[in-house]
C-alpha cells in the first residue's frame, strides 16, 4: 500500500496522479492550471508582441522617453506662460537707465534711502560711515549696474550691508535712480572723495 500511487476518489475528474512522479513519497496530481493563471498567461502572450511592436517598431505606444519629453514640454510651456505673465527683472544698464530717467522712481528711491541708507551715507548722500555718493569718485565703479550690484551684494568687510535679500529688485533699481539724482549736488559737509575719479559721469 505504501508505494501504491494515490488516486483521487473521483476518477472521472482530471485529478489523476501523474504516474512516475514520485519524489520521496510525494506525488503529483495532473491538475490543469487554474483558469485565472491561464488567462493572465495568454493575455501576456498576446500583449507582449503588440507592446513590443507598438513601442519599438510602429511607435503607436509611447515609450518612457516620449512620455518624459511630453511632460517636460508641458512644464516648459507652463514656465514660459508664467514668465510671459510676470517677466523677471532683468538688471542691465538700459533697464536701470529707465529708472534713472523716471522721476517717480527717484522719489520712491529717496524714501527707501531715508529709511535704510541715511544712517551711513548721510541725509543728502554726502557720506558718513559710507562714502560720498554725490561726487565723481566711485570705489566700486560708475555704471548703473555697478551701483546696483554694490547695493545688492554689499561690501560686508567694509560695513556696507547687502540689500539683495531685504529690498526687492525694483526697490534697488529705485535706489540706483535716487543715487544718480544725487550726482553733483555737493551737499555741505560732504566726505572727501574715495575711490577712482570717473569723468563724464
Ligand atoms: C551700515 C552702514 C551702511 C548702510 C546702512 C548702507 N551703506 Fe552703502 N556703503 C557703506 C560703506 C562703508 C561703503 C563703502 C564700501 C567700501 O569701502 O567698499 C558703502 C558703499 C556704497 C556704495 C558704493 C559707493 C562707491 O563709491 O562705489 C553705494 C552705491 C552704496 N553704499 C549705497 C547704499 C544704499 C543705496 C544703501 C541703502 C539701501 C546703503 N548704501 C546703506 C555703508 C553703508
Amino acid at each position: 500500500m505504501a508505494n501504491e500511487p494515490l488516486q483521487h476518489p473521483d476518477e472521472s475528474s482530471e485529478d489523476l496522479v501523474i504516474q512516475g512522479h514520485n519524489y520521496d513519497g510525494i506525488e503529483e496530481y495532473d491538475n490543469p492550471m487554474p483558469g485565472w493563471w491561464l488567462w493572465i498567461f495568454w493575455i501576456s502572450v498576446v500583449f507582449a508582441p503588440i507592446y513590443f511592436i507598438g513601442v519599438h517598431q510602429a511607435g503607436f505606444i509611447n515609450s518612457y522617453g516620449d512620455d518624459l519629453a511630453a511632460g517636460q514640454a508641458e512644464i516648459q510651456a507652463i514656465r514660459d506662460a508664467h514668465e510671459a505673465a510676470n517677466p523677471s527683472f532683468v538688471v542691465d544698464d538700459s533697464t536701470l537707465a529707465r529708472y534713472v530717467a523716471d522721476a517717480g522712481a527717484v522719489e520712491a528711491g529717496a524714501a527707501i534711502f531715508a529709511q535704510n541708507c541715511l544712517a551711513c551715507h548721510g541725509p543728502s548722500g554726502g557720506g558718513l560711515i559710507g562714502p560720498n555718493l554725490t561726487d565723481d569718485y566711485w570705489i566700486h565703479g560708475n555704471r548703473h549696474t555697478d551701483i546696483y550690484n554694490v547695493i545688492t551684494n554689499g561690501v560686508l568687510e567694509k560695513g556696507m550691508t547687502p540689500w539683495g535679500s531685504i529690498l526687492s529688485p525694483e526697490q534697488r533699481a529705485q535706489l540706483v535712480a535716487f543715487v544718480r539724482s544725487l550726482h553733483g549736488t555737493n551737499p555741505e559737509g560732504a566726505k572727501e572723495p574715495q575711490g577712482e575719479l570717473y569723468t563724464g559721469a
